[in-house]
């Protein structure tokens, strides 16, 4: 157990070895961390658990450090398998222990366990007292499933957020003044981007709920990465800023795959126009780039222009399963144009540009397209595709 403040304690496992989550979804370069926590008072609390192979391991541990039989509650605040995922084992061992959960956890708990066990619902603004501190439930719905919600642990002023404001990141220390800032800042942006992003709006409205709740915060305390307690408050300024639906840094990705390196040329070209009107810009080859990194540099980017040369009358396939999952994570309203290179029908370009309007980008340029290897005068109106792009932005 490792002491997070006033008797709160870390009880979870660092996974090294986790690359990628989600099924395959989503890759995790610095592995993760399934943060359970201790809360040691009149009543000792357990709140969330850890993902189920590391479930022996977990419960061995409560058993040396804690006692089970000393477990008087559990809080469940998400029921996905990495942090619930060895609640029936441990309940194996004690089972009436009562379990506090959302209305919606309740159900999740029970499909994914379909077991009778002691389930107390909580929402939002409920408190529960154990001793010195209080438990104050805040649902956090859609943030991301239907059952999240974070436990403030009032007395210690610790937030136990569970995914909010977490990353997947098996750091060297656990705690946000104790280890690399751009790795933790590259993962929580990542995570974000990947995770939470589809519901943008509702976090925007979240965050400006807690802060009208007026609670002390010392520490912040997520279900994975490290635990913020250096000026807990700058990840939730982060997500704020995140949130908003215009968010962006400053510059633009270009984004594109190339058969003969034809489209790759045009991309180059767009890229020299767009400096030449004082847009930085990052390039990347969709078809070798991680896809959840790609995703973190979609989302950051002010713009985004997309290429691939047409294959069977569309595009090659990186950049429609690319496009695909701009959709689903509702990455949208940016500026954005499409271009390519083709041999004989040259659909490519205009369903990128059409996917990207359906998206929700704004898309004014036509797209730009030559057949096979573009000429130099050809590469020259890429460059000026470039100019006009980033004279509209
Ligand atoms: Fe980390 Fe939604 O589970």
């Amino acid at each position: 157990m490792i002491e997070v403040k006033n008797n709160v304690y870390w009880v979870g496992i660092k996974d090294w070895d986790l690359r990628r989550f989600h099924g395959h979804e989503l890759s995790t370069h610095r592995g993760s961390t399934y943060n359970s926590y201790i809360i040691k008072d009149e009543k000792t609390v357990l709140v969330d658990t850890v993902w189920n192979p590391y479930k022996e391991e977990f419960v061995e541990n409560l058993e040396r450090e804690v006692g089970l039989e000393n477990i008087d509650m559990i809080i469940i605040n998400h029921c996905e398998p990495d942090h619930a995922g060895s609640l029936g084992y441990l309940m194996e061992k004690i089972p009436n222990t009562p379990i506090y959960c959302s209305k919606n956890g309740e159900q999740s708990i029970k499909g994914h366990f379909h077991k009778d066990w002691n389930i107390n619902v909580v929402k939002t603004g409920d408190s529960l007292k154990i001793g010195e501190n209080e438990l104050v439930f805040v649902e956090m719905t859609m943030m991301h499933w239907p059952d999240s919600m974070l436990t403030y642990v009032k007395g210690a002023n610790v937030v136990l957020s569970n995914d909010a404001f977490g990353q997947h990141y098996s750091p060297s220390s656990l705690f946000n003044d104790q280890v690399d800032q751009c790795e933790l800042y590259q993962e929580a942006i990542k995570y974000f981007a990947n995770i939470l992003n589809p519901f943008r709006p509702l976090i925007k409205k979240k965050i400006e709920e807690i802060k009208a709740m007026n609670l002390d915060i010392d520490v912040i305390a997520p279900s994975h990465g490290v635990i913020w307690r250096d000026n807990p408050i700058q990840i939730v300024e982060k997500y704020y800023e995140w949130s908003q639906s215009d968010f962006s840094e400053d510059y633009a990705v270009i984004v594109y795959d190339t058969m003969y390196d034809a489209t790759k040329n045009m991309a180059q070209a767009i890229a020299e126009g767009l400096r030449n009107n004082n847009i930085n810009s990052k390039l990347y080859n969709s078809s070798v780039t991680d896809k959840s990194d790609l995703i973190t540099e979609l989302f950051k980017a002010k713009a985004i222009i997309m290429g691939s040369c047409t294959v069977n009358n569309g595009t090659l396939s990186s950049i429609s399963m690319l496009l695909e999952e701009m959709q689903l994570l509702k990455l949208k309203n940016k500026p954005a144009a499409a271009f390519g290179s083709f041999g004989w029908s040259g659909e490519g370009p205009g369903h990128i540009s059409e996917r990207l309007k359906k998206n929700g980008m704004k898309v004014d340029l036509e797209p730009i397209k030559f057949k096979y290897q573009p000429t130099e005068e050809q590469l020259k109106e890429c460059v000026e595709f470039g100019e006009k792009f980033a004279q509209s932005l």
